[in-house]
C-alpha cells in the first residue's frame, strides 16, 4: 500500500494522507541552520549542533507520537484545524504533504478555505522561513483567527528536559510588535538568542505556554486558540513559547499571505544590549527584513531550488528504469547531503543528544557527499583527522559545534583510523587535489603536536599493524563497524554500555572485518606514498598487506566463508563450528571488496554463501542463524532479539557492500538484486510493511527471524545512504573517479540494455553513454572519447577540458 507519491518533475515526495505508518520527515536547512519537519508539522530546529543549540522543543516517545512542531491553528468559526493536520486533527477536506529538496509544503482545505504553508531555510541565513497563504474559496467573507505556536527550547536539548529545579526559573523572552525574543540565559553567558515575527500587525501574542494552553491544556486545544483571545502574555521562568494571533478578514476569492520567520542570532560580547536588559535587536531585524514579503521569501525558495538543480546536476542519470533515475537523481544525492549534515545526530530515532559526529561514519558518509560540494568535504577530513591521537587512533565521536572529541565514549574502536584513510582517497580521487596531504593537522585538537595530514595516515594504517593479535590478525578493541560485537566487554550489569565498559583491550579478540579493510584501504594508502615520493613506506605497507591477505587466507577461511572473528578467548566467531552466527555479511562484502583469495575463488564462494545463507526477499541479514541467547563473550548484538538490529536483522549498511563485491567478480544481475531489495523506491508499494519513509534508506529492516519481517527502523541517518550511492554510482553504473582520471565500467543486469549519464567531474561535464547490445553484465569493448576509441577504461584527466564537454561512448559485450 502507498501513501502518496514520487513527483519525478518536481522532485518531490508526495503525502497523500496525514496517517503515514510513522511519521515521514524531511531534512531544512544545509549549512548551519537545520529544522526537522514531519508530514503533519512535527519537529523542531537547531543551529549548528542539536544537543547544545537547540531553538524548539520536541519530545521524543511522546503520547500521541509525533505531537511537537512549528505548529499554525486556523479558526474559522467553531472550527479549529492545521494545514499539516497535527495536532487538532480536525478531518481536512483536503491534505497534502510535499517533501522536496530543503522544503516542504502542506497543502490542505477545510470549509472552503485553502491553506498553503511552505517551510524552508533559506541559504546564507540562520532562520527558518513559513510561508503560509489561506484563500477564501467560498463565496462569502470569512473572518478567521490565526494563531502560531513554537515552543522554545532552553538551548542545552539535555539540560533542558532533566533540570528543572534550575529551568523553570531562568526563562526570558522580550517582545516588540510582532516580534518575539527568546533571550534565555542571554544575560549571563550566551551572546545568543532566537527571534520568532510574522511581517504583519498582530491583535495579541502569547510566550508563556500555560498561558497559551490553559491549566492542564494540550496543544490540540490550546486555550487561547479555542477562546480566540491570546493572553498577551511574559514568560518569566516556567516554558517560553511564542505565539502570534492575527485576525484575518478574507473576501470571496481573497487570498492573504504571511511570512513567519524563526531566527538564530549572535551578537559581539559588546554589543549584546541597546538598552537595560534590551537586547540588541539589529541584526535580528536585519535577517528579517531580508525575507520579511512574499517576494523575498519566494527569491529565497528559488535560489535553493537553483542550488540544488547545481548539485544534483553533478551527476545525473537516463536510463529505462525510472524508479533507478529518481533514486540516483534524487533521493541518493540528497540522503548523502543529510547524512553528511547531520552524522547520527539528530533523527526521529537519534534524539539530538547521544551522539554527535562519528569518526567512522563521518569519514564513510563522505563517500557519497564528495561529489556534491568537494570543499566541504575537505574540512570535514580536516576536523576529524584533528580528532586523532598521537597513536593513529581515535575518539569514536566528537560534537559538531566544539569540533572536540567526545571523551564519554572514548576511543578503542579499532576500525576507526582506516576509514580516515578511505575518506582520504575518496575526496583526492574526486578532485585529484593531493595537497590535501600537506596540510597542517593537530592530533586531539592539539597544535603543538600538529604533523601533515600524510603522517594522519600513516598512523592510521600503522595503528592497526601495532595492534596485531595472535593470527596476526587485527585486534578489535571495543567493537569494529559493528558496534555491537563487543568481544572484550563481558558485561553482566544491565546498563552499562557495551561500548564504554570493560577493558576495551583484549589481548587476542581479532576482527577479519578490520583485515578486509586494511588490504581494500591500504592499497589506497600506498598509492599516495608513492604520489608523496616514500617508496620505502610503500613497499612496507605492500608487504604489510601481503602478509594480511595471507593471515586472513590462514586463519580467516572457514571453508566456505570468511570468519568474523576471534573473541577473547580464541574461539572463532562466524563459523560452522559455532551454534549460533555461523556466518556474517560484514567480512564477505569487505574481504571481496579487497578481492582477498579472490583468485582461489574465495570471493565466488563467500558470496555464494551470503545468497545461500543470508538472503531474504527484503535485503541480506547480518547473520544467522541468530543469536537466541545472550553471549557475554559477544556482547550486546546477543542482547537483541532475533532478527533485530545487528542481531540478524537486514542492517541495510552492509548491502550495499555485497552489492559492490559481486560488481568486483562481475555479477551484474545479482548485484543488482541486491541493490533493489532494499531500494526505498522499490519498496513503496509495500509502505505498510516497511513503514519508513519510501523516499530514503533506514537503518535497519527487520530480519525473517523477526515477528515483524520487512518492518524497518531508523530511517534517514545510516551508511546506507553514502554506501548505496558509491554502489550505484561507482560500481552498477560504473562511473567511478580515481586518482587520474574517470573510470567507466559498469555491472548491470542485462535487462538495462542503455543508459546515459552526466558527469560533472574535476568541472568537466562528462555526457557519457553506455550501450548494452548484447546485454552482458560486464565488461567494455569499445570506449570512445570525442570520437576516437580509447584502449583503456579510463579516461585520463585532461585540463584543457575544464568548462567543456567530453562526449564518451561505451559499448558493452
Ligand atoms: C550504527 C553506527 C555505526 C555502526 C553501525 C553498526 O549505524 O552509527 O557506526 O557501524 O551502527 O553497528
Ligand atoms: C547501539 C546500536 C548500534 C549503534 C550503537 C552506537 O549499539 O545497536 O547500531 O551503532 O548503539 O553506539
Amino acid at each position: 500500500m502507498k501513501f502518496g507519491y514520487f513527483d519525478d518533475e518536481r522532485k518531490e515526495y508526495v503525502i497523500t494522507s496525514p496517517r503515514t505508518p510513522l511519521p515521514w520527515i524531511n531534512y531544512l536547512g544545509c549549512e548551519s541552520f537545520f529544522s526537522l519537519v514531519s508530514n503533519t508539522c512535527g519537529g523542531y530546529s537547531f543551529y549548528k549542533d542539536a544537543k547544545l543549540l537547540r531553538l524548539t522543543r520536541y519530545r521524543y516517545n511522546n503520547v500521541p507520537f509525533d505531537s511537537n512542531g512549528h505548529y499554525y491553528y486556523i479558526k474559522d468559526g467553531d472550527t479549529i484545524w492545521n494545514p499539516g493536520w497535527m495536532p487538532c486533527k480536525t478531518e481536512l477536506d483536503s491534505y497534502l504533504c510535499r517533501h522536496g529538496l530543503g522544503y516542504s509544503t502542506f497543502e490542505s482545505s477545510k470549509n472552503g478555505l485553502a491553506a498553503t504553508l511552505t517551510a524552508f531555510v533559506p541559504l546564507g541565513a540562520a532562520c527558518e522561513i513559513n510561508k503560509l497563504s489561506m484563500t477564501n474559496e467560498t463565496s462569502s467573507v470569512k473572518s478567521i483567527d490565526l494563531f502560531s505556536y513554537v515552543e522554545f527550547c532552553l538551548w542545552n536539548a539535555m539540560d533542558d528536559m532533566t533540570n528543572y529545579q534550575r529551568n523553570f526559573n531562568i526563562a526570558e523572552v522580550e517582545v516588540h510588535g510582532s516580534e518575539i525574543y527568546h533571550k534565555t540565559e542571554y544575560r549571563e553567558r550566551r551572546n545568543h538568542y532566537a527571534v520568532f515575527a510574522v511581517n504583519d500587525a498582530v491583535s495579541g501574542f502569547d510566550t508563556d505556554r500555560d498561558a497559551f494552553l490553559g491549566p492542564y491544556g494540550e496543544n490540540s486545544a490550546p486555550k487561547a486558540v479555542c477562546s480566540g483571545e491570546s493572553g498577551n502574555s511574559t514568560a518569566h521562568g516556567w516554558a517560553p513559547v511564542g505565539s502570534h494571533h492575527l485576525k484575518l478578514k478574507l473576501e470571496p476569492g481573497e487570498k492573504k499571505e504571511l511570512i513567519f520567520i524563526l531566527g538564530y542570532v549572535e551578537n559581539e560580547q559588546n554589543q549584546k544590549w541597546s538598552g537595560l536588559n534590551e537586547i540588541n535587536r539589529a541584526p535580528a531585524l536585519a535577517m528579517l527584513n531580508r525575507f520579511n514579503s512574499v517576494e523575498k521569501a519566494d527569491f529565497a525558495l528559488k535560489e535553493l531550488s537553483s542550488h540544488w538543480e547545481t548539485l544534483l546536476s553533478r551527476f545525473t542519470l537516463h536510463s529505462t528504469e525510472d524508479k533507478l533515475d529518481r533514486m540516483v537523481n534524487v533521493w541518493h544525492q540528497y540522503q548523502c547531503m543529510v547524512t553528511f549534515n547531520m552524522s547520527r545526530s539528530a533523527s526521529y530515532f537519534e534524539s539530538g543528544i547521544g551522539r554527535g559526529m562519528g569518526f567512522r561514519d563521518s569519514c564513510q558518509d563522505l563517500l557519497g557527499f564528495v561529489h556534491l560540494i568537494p570543499d566541504r568535504a575537505k574540512e570535514r577530513i580536516l576536523d576529524i583527522a584533528a580528532t586523532q591521537f598521537q597513536n593513529g587512533g581515535a575518539y569514536h565521536q566528537y560534537q559538531p559545534l566544539t569540533k572536540r572529541g567526545n571523551a564519554e565514549v572514548g576511543n578503542g574502536f579499532n576500525d576507526d583510523p582506516l576509514w580516515l584513510i578511505a575518506a582520504a582517497a575518496a575526496y583526492i580521487k574526486e578532485t585529484g587535489d593531493f595537497s590535501l596531504l600537506d596540510e597542517q593537522v593537530p592530533y586531539d585538537n592539539n597544535m603543538d603536536v600538529a604533523t601533515d595530514f600524510m603522517e594522519h595516515l600513516r598512523r592510521s594504517f600503522h595503528y592497526t599493524l601495532d595492534h596485531l593479535g595472535p593470527h596476526a590478525l587485527p585486534l578489535i578493541g571495543r567493537a569494529d563497524w559493528n558496534d555491537c560485537l563487543n568481544l572484550n566487554c563481558f558485561s553482566k550489569e544491565p546498563g552499562e554500555s557495551f561500548q564504554t565498559y570493560g577493558p576495551s583491550k583484549g589481548p587476542v579478540a581479532e576482527s577479519i572485518f578490520i583485515a578486509g579493510m586494511f588490504v581494500r584501504y591500504g592499497k589506497e594508502y600506498v598509492h599516495l606514498c608513492k604520489h608523496k615520493g616514500l617508496t620505502e613506506e610503500a613497499a612496507l605497507a605492500e608487504n604489510a598487506i601481503t602478509d594480511m591477505e595471507k593471515a586472513v587466507i590462514d586463519y580467516g577461511w572457514d571453508g566456505e566463508w570468511f570468519l568474523r572473528a576471534y573473541d577473547a578467548h580464541g574461539q572463532k566467531v562466524g563459523s560452522n563450528e559455532c551454534e549460533e552466527g555461523k556466518i556474517y555479511i560484514e567480512p564477505q562484502g569487505f574481504c571481496a571488496m579487497a578481492e582477498i583469495g579472490k583468485e582461489q575463488g574465495l570471493c565466488h564462494k563467500s558470496l555464494d554463501a551470503v545468497k545461500q545463507y543470508l538472503d531474504t526477499k527484503y535485503g541480506i541479514v547480518l547473520l544467522q542463524p541468530c543469536y537466541t541467547k545472550y553471549h557475554l563473550e559477544l556482547g550486546e548484538i546477543t542482547s537483541y532479539p532475533g532478527g533485530y538490529k545487528e542481531n540478524a536483522g537486514i542492517f541495510c549498511h552492509n548491502n550495499p557492500w555485497v552489492s559492490i563485491a559481486e560488481t568486483v567478480i562481475g555479477r551484474g544481475n545479482r548485484a543488482w538484486q541486491v541493490y533493489t531489495r532494499t531500494c526505498p523506491a522499490y519498496l513503496e508499494e509495500i509502505s505498510e510493511i516497511h513503514r519508513t519513509e519510501p523516499y530514503v534508506y533506514s537503518q535497519m529492516i527487520a530480519g525473517k527471524d523477526a515477528p515483524t519481517f520487512g518492518e524497518s527502523k531508523n530511517s534517514w541517518l545510516t551508511g546506507t545512504a553514502a554506501w548505496t550511492f558509491v554502489n550505484v554510482s561507482q560500481f552498477i553504473l560504473g562511473i567511478r573517479p580515481d586518482y587520474h582520471g574517470l573510470i567507466i565500467d559498469p555491472c548491470i543486469p542485462p535487462t538495462l540494455q542503455a543508459f546515459q549519464v552526466d558527469r560533472i567531474f574535476r568541472n568537466i561535464h562528462y555526457h557519457i553513454q553506455v550501450h548494452n547490445p548484447d546485454g552482458v553484465e560486464k565488461g567494455i569493448i569499445q570506449l570512445m572519447v570525442d570520437g576516437k576509441v580509447i584502449s583503456e577504461n579510463t579516461i585520463p584527466y585532461d585540463p584543457s577540458m575544464v568548462g567543456k564537454t567530453v562526449n564518451i561512448t561505451a559499448v558493452m559485450g
